[in-house]
Formats: structure tokens, sequence, C-alpha cells
């Protein structure tokens, strides 16, 4: 009996070992030996006829044979339990070495970086941000800035007509005129006004049928041209360095008097001649003047009580000197090899 019990042992912990990953077969070989109806039960059966000496003895090594079977498919089961998670692990590991995919950032539009670099220059000064549309009035456009029809002065921006009395805004000054109406107590105010403006012109490279331009507009009591003068001339050397010089020649808009160009000093060949500032040492930047009374009446302001001064520039130009861009349809063209050189700003 003894070697009967062994030699199940012996069969069974073979048949363990030869399973690599089948928990079921597992199962099947513990039933199989260590059921009700397995072998070994059968032997113990058999034990009655032993002598009484004897049956502890074979009682023993069939609990002995029986503990080692078990523990056995334990140790196996273990084994392939384990075998399973390691499997799983592996299969669902990151490699946390592996570069990453790069994002495609994008980046801002050159003019909308000039643009917000102006705004939040004009912005720390106590200036509001102020919108109007771009398919405009052609009361607005030119009507309210002393540019009656017929005026001469209207073929200076020649315009795209939608119906006889609306246009494509040739430039952001009728928002000077729209916010002036709009301010229903009459009170004192500065904005600016960035935005899209439309001309028929040919397109080349200084010319687009379509531009931007940033409007200033302060109206107060006692604004002087002196107030005009110290505005751009903070403006010029923020923007542009402070080493820059301004100038303000004289100049004409139906809707400022007097009125004035302003130029800086070349920043390429700091005044003594170059390219870009076709060897005279200046760089015209922008039109601006003191608001024509005509104009502050007709929004309703008192032209005795109020004064204002406006300025118009464009992002275009300044974004060409800035970055050494020499032809402005870049702008507009949207090509991808020019855009994306102007890289996203980290702040
Ligand atoms: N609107 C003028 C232009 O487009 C510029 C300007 C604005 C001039 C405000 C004076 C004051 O040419």
């Amino acid at each position: 009996m003894k070697e009967r019990l062994q030699a199940l042992q012996q069969e069974a912990v073979a048949k363990i070992n030869e399973i690599t990953d089948d928990l079921k077969q597992l199962n099947e070989i513990r039933i199989s030996y260590l059921g009700k109806k397995g072998p070994i039960t059968e032997v113990l059966k058999g034990m009655g006829a032993l002598s009484a000496e004897e049956r502890p003895k074979i009682g023993a090594i069939a609990n002995e044979v029986r503990t080692v079977i078990q523990e056995k498919i334990e140790q196996k089961t273990k084994a392939i339990e384990e075998a399973i998670i390691q499997k799983k692990l592996a299969s669902e590991a990151i490699d946390v070495t592996l570069p990453g995919r790069p994002q495609f950032l994008g980046s801002k539009h050159p003019l909308t970086i000039v643009i917000e670099e102006i705004e939040d220059l004009f912005i720390g000064m106590g200036y509001e941000i102020a919108e109007g549309p771009e398919v405009e009035s052609d009361y607005f456009n030119f009507e309210m800035l002393n540019l009656p029809k017929g005026h001469p002065a209207r073929d200076m921006q020649d315009s795209f007509y939608i119906t006889e009395e609306i246009l494509l805004r040739t430039h952001t000054s009728p928002v000077q005129a729209r916010t002036m109406v709009g301010k229903k107590n009459k009170e004192s105010f500065k904005i600016i006004c960035p935005g899209k403006v439309f001309r028929r012109d040919d397109d080349d490279a200084t010319h687009s049928h379509q531009f931007t331009q940033i409007e200033g507009l302060v109206v107060g009591e006692n604004i002087r041209m002196s107030d005009l003068k110290g505005t751009l001339e903070v403006f010029a050397k923020k923007m542009f360095g402070p080493e820059r010089e301004i100038r303000l020649r004289p100049s004409f808009f139906p809707f400022t008097e007097p009125s004035v160009e302003m130029d800086i000093s070349c920043m390429m060949c700091a005044g003594n001649g170059c390219k870009t500032c076709k060897h005279t040492g200046w760089i015209e930047i922008l039109g601006a003047g003191m608001v024509h009374p005509h104009v502050l009446e007709m929004a309703g302001y008192h032209s005795k009580k109020f004064s204002g001064f406006a300025f118009g520039m464009g992002p275009d130009r300044i974004a060409m000197l800035k970055y050494g861009i020499h032809d402005i349809r870049h702008f507009y063209t949207n090509d991808i090899r020019f855009l994306s050189q102007f890289k996203p700003s980290m702040d």
C-alpha cells in the first residue's frame, strides 16, 4: 500500500510539473487525485484489511501524500497566476523613455502680435478698447468725419461700396464718431480701436486692398496739442526703442485741425540715412491731429467745453518695420512657412 501511495504521489507530481499555464487542467488533477472518487481515497478504503499496527503508518503516509500533492498544486497555481499577471503587466507596459509625439503649436499672426503690443501700451495709459463694424455706413465713414458727399478728400480713400450708403470702412475713424455719439452723458474718454479696413488699391509689395489700422481718440476738457505730442512720443519710444526721436509735420485730414503726420528717427540707421528711410533719416508712422470742432459738435459734444486729439496708424507698416518684412501681401496670403516664423511667446 505504501508503494502504491508513493507511486500515486510521483505520478501526480509529474503531471502537475508538466502543466505550464492551464489552471483548469490543474484543477482536474486535484479532483482526480484528491477527490472522493480518487485513487488515494480508494487506497484508504482498503485500510480495513490492515493490521492495527500498520494502519496508522499507512494513514500517516496517505496524509503526507495528500499534503504533498496539495502543496504542489497550490505552488503551481500561484506560479501560474503570477505568470498571468506578469504577462498582463508586460503587455500593458508604457515605455516612459520613448520620446513623445510633438504637438503642433500654432503661432500668433504677426499683425496680432503688433496690435496686442500697441493695445497693452495704451491700456497702460488708461485707454479702453473700442470696436466698430467693418461694413460701415457712408454716414459714419465720411459724413460724421467732416467729409460730406463730393468732398475732394474722399478720393484719397477709394472705397468698396456695397450700396450707395453702405461700404467697407476705409479707415477706423468712424469708430471715433460712433464712440462720441454713443456717450450719452458726453463725458471724457480715451479709446483705441484696432481693426480691418479696406481700400480699392491694386495689391503690390506696399499696398493691400485689406489692411489694419489702430485709431486713437481722447476727448476731454483742456486736451491740447502738447498732450497729443507727449502721448505719441511715449508710444514711439516704447514701441521702437528709447533712443527714437519723433517729428511732427503739418498735414491735412478733414476731421482734425490742425493735422500732423508723425515720423520717427530711423531705427535701421539711427537717422543717418538708409534704404528703409529712403535716405531721409525719418520714417512716417501715423497721422494725427486735434479733433475738428465740427466733428465734436456733430457728435453732440460742445466744442467750447471739450477738445480732443486723434491718431491713426497702420500695424501692417509697423510689423513690416519691426520684423523686416518687405511685402505686405505676406500678411494676407496665409503661407504657413511665413506665419510659423512668429513663435508664440511663452508668457
Ligand atoms: N483716418 C486717417 C487715415 O486713414 C488717419 C487718421 C486718424 C488721421 C485719426 C488723423 C486722425 O488716413
